[in-house]
């Protein structure tokens, strides 16, 4: 695998790999890998073609009270795991690189990105939409793969793709889960054994609601009761929100006649999660 630290060096080895003919697989991460990533890079190895992972902390995604600074940054850890996962190339660039000096354009988002995570992070999603886009035009990747994890990213990215006339396939892989179901997320090793243990009931709830849903419940006041109930039991868990919600719009939805997700944003301490759970109604 190769490390690649410059732009020239990115480059020349994506001259090199479309050259060969291979079409450019693109993994975005924030580095801390863990399995979670790790199995966005594996799904797109099984896909074929030259599969680049993008190692970066975007300071435009961290509001000015966020964890920035102390966002944990595990670089050599990062190539061992993107390599034993399959990746072609780990790009980790400058913040120069990705904003030179001078840099001033910004990608604005619109009302998508100040719903649910955006209400709670103001300018979150047009950092992440502005940094996407640049990585876009920097790697001219023909596949970008992002997590269902975090479900609004990925429409938010979808829209981007769309408005800014990209020609990328956006591509969302499943949500790597802890045996107890605790979605992997770099900021779990902020928790406390207390709770890591209750930040499961996020997951629980998800989980009623989605059977809820299975079982032929259409009515969306009933079924959002039950996961607010199933989180609202552990008191260490502090809901910011919990809706059930259009997955193309992010509205919130009153009947499950059609697939939905239901998303989730809570405190555990001081450590903030986020989860969601596709709701598929059942066939009448
Ligand atoms: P980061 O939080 O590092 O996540 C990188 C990718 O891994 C995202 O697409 C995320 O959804 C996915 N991911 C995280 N945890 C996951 C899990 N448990 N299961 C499956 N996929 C998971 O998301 C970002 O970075 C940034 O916003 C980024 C898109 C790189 C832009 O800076």
């Amino acid at each position: 695998m190769i490390r690649i630290e410059t732009m020239h060096a990115l480059r020349d080895t994506l001259r090199t790999a479309v050259a060969a003919g291979h079409r450019v697989r693109f993994v975005p991460t924030m580095g801390a890998l863990h399995d979670g990533h790790a199995s966005l890079i594996r799904t797109a190895r099984a896909d074929g073609g030259f599969v680049l992972v993008s190692d970066f902390v975007n300071p435009t995604q961290f509001g000015p009270a966020e964890d920035f600074a102390r966002y944990p940054r595990t670089p050599d850890d990062d190539v061992v795991c993107a390599a034993a996962a399959g990746a072609d190339a780990i790009w980790f660039p400058r913040v120069d690189d990705i904003y030179p000096p001078g840099d001033g354009t910004r990608v604005a988002v619109g009302a998508m990105g100040s719903v649910w995570e955006g209400a709670h992070r103001p300018g979150h999603f047009d950092g992440v939409a502005t940094v996407v886009a640049k990585l876009l035009a920097a790697t001219q990747a023909g596949v970008i793969y992002l997590g269902e994890k975090d479900f609004q990213q990925t429409v938010i990215v979808r829209q981007l793709v769309r408005d800014l006339l990209f020609t990328t396939e956006v591509v969302m892989a499943p949500t790597v889960r802890e045996a107890d179901g605790l979605a992997l997320s770099s900021r779990n090793r902020y928790l406390s054994i207390d709770d890591r243990a209750a930040a499961v009931a996020i997951w629980r709830g998800l989980r009623a609601a989605a059977g809820l849903a299975e079982q032929g419940e259409r009515d969306a006041a009933l079924v959002r009761r039950a996961l607010h109930d199933a989180i609202g039991a552990e008191p260490r868990v502090h809901l910011q929100y919990a809706e059930l919600v259009d997955p193309v719009t992010l509205e919130p939805v009153h009947r499950l006649d059609t697939p939905a997700r239901a998303i989730v944003a809570a405190l555990v301490g001081t450590t903030r999660l986020i989860d969601n759970v596709l709701l598929l109604p059942s066939s009448p």
